[in-house]
């Protein structure tokens, strides 16, 4: 049998949607393994798996602080990797998986950063000098105990998980980098939850560029998460999720397994290195670092049947956004 040889550790989360993906490759990927703590798959030990299956290409899908030693197990194997984000949640760990993975090829699951907007970008603003991130969601309070790391200080939050792609692709559309300047206005619902469940951040560097981000997970009207970017030469919105550029979808999204392949294959350049994602590694540790966010009082919030909602959250994060400028400074939650 033809295809490159693929497992798959942590299958039954979202790893279902990488089983699709595998799938969807036909030939050219062949899964030879699925692995899980829980059981129903053909393993519950990695090790074990990599051992006797000696795939060519692992899908790391487990939950973020468990990735770091289930991913340099599988490159001491011999594999190539698709990790999912956070590669990491520390700079000292991204170092060390850097330098494990030497001669191997790894790649990101920043899937937004393999969307045909990010090249047709800049022939319409230029440089870009800054992206502001509007994001308005509904989570209900499953959402915070659907895992044991959800909700958990140092582990998760609206800024560095469920916003993570919006982050990840303002980093790159501006390019900064470290050093920079940060600054946060986190805030949360629901006393069991450690993290921010709506907050804002803003980064400066030195020359100007900047990322601005607004976002909730307790609005019941729903704003996408979309970018603003303004650039040398023009703005734009950016859709990151769906591909849209200033309303219209772009077709040509690259799939990032695919993208691994081709790179092991032809020698294509991987999409989501990990190089290009310590920007991010660096800030999700910083933003973890953080002390658990103030709890919003109970009279600015309506409770629902599956939840909290911030009533006006949405408009909030809009006015926020178009700004640039923090809740603090647009006087709400005061
Ligand atoms: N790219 C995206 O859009 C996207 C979307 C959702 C989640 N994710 C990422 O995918 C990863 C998994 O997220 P999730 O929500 O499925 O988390 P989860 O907590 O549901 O864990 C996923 C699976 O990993 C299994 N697991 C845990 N430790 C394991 C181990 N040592 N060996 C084998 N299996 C193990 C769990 O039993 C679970 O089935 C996270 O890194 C998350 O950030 C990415």
């Amino acid at each position: 049998m033809t295809g490159t040889t693929v497992a798959l550790v942590g299958a039954a989360g979202h790893g279902a949607w990488h089983l699709r993906a595998i799938e969807a490759l036909g030939p050219r990927a062949r899964l030879v393994a699925t692995c899980d703590v829980q059981p129903g798959y053909d393993y519950t030990d990695h090790r074990l798996m990599l051992r006797e299956r000696r795939p060519e290409v692992v899908v790391v899908c487990t939950p973020p602080h468990t990735h770091l030693p289930i991913a340099l197990d599988a490159l001491a194997a011999g594999a190539d990797l698709l990790l999912e984000k956070p590669p990491v949640l520390s700079l000292a760990d991204h170092r060390t998986l850097a330098a494990a993975a030497a001669g191997r090829a790894l790649q990101v699951g920043f899937q937004a950063l393999g969307s045909p907007t990010m090249g047709r970008l800049p022939g319409l603003v230029g440089e870009a000098v800054s992206a502001s991130v509007a994001g308005a969601w509904w989570r209900p309070d499953t959402y915070w105990t659907r895992s044991s790391w959800s909700g958990r200080r140092g582990r998760d939050g609206a800024l560095v998980n469920a916003f993570a792609h919006a982050l990840m692709q303002a980093l790159a559309i501006t390019g900064i980098r470290p050093p920079w300047t940060l600054s946060l206005d986190r805030y949360r619902t629901r006393p069991t939850v450690e993290v921010e469940d709506t907050a804002t951040l803003r980064l400066e560097v030195p020359d100007g560029r900047s990322v601005f981000v607004a976002v909730t997970l307790c609005s019941t009207e729903f704003v996408p998460g979309d970018i603003t970017v303004t650039g040398t030469q023009g703005a734009c919105e950016v859709g990151y999720a769906q591909d849209r550029l200033d309303g219209e979808v772009l077709p040509g999204r690259i799939g990032l397994l695919e993208n691994l392949l081709d790179h092991r294959d032809r020698g294509t350049d991987l999409l989501v290195p990990l190089s290009r994602t310590e920007p991010f590694t660096v800030l999700a540790e910083a933003i973890l670092a953080e002390a658990p966010p103030a709890l919003l009082a109970a009279d600015r919030l309506a409770a629902r049947d599956d939840g909290v909602e911030i009533p006006g959250a949405a408009g909030l994060v809009r006015r926020a956004a178009a700004g640039r400028a923090h809740f603090r400074e647009i006087g709400a939650f005061q």
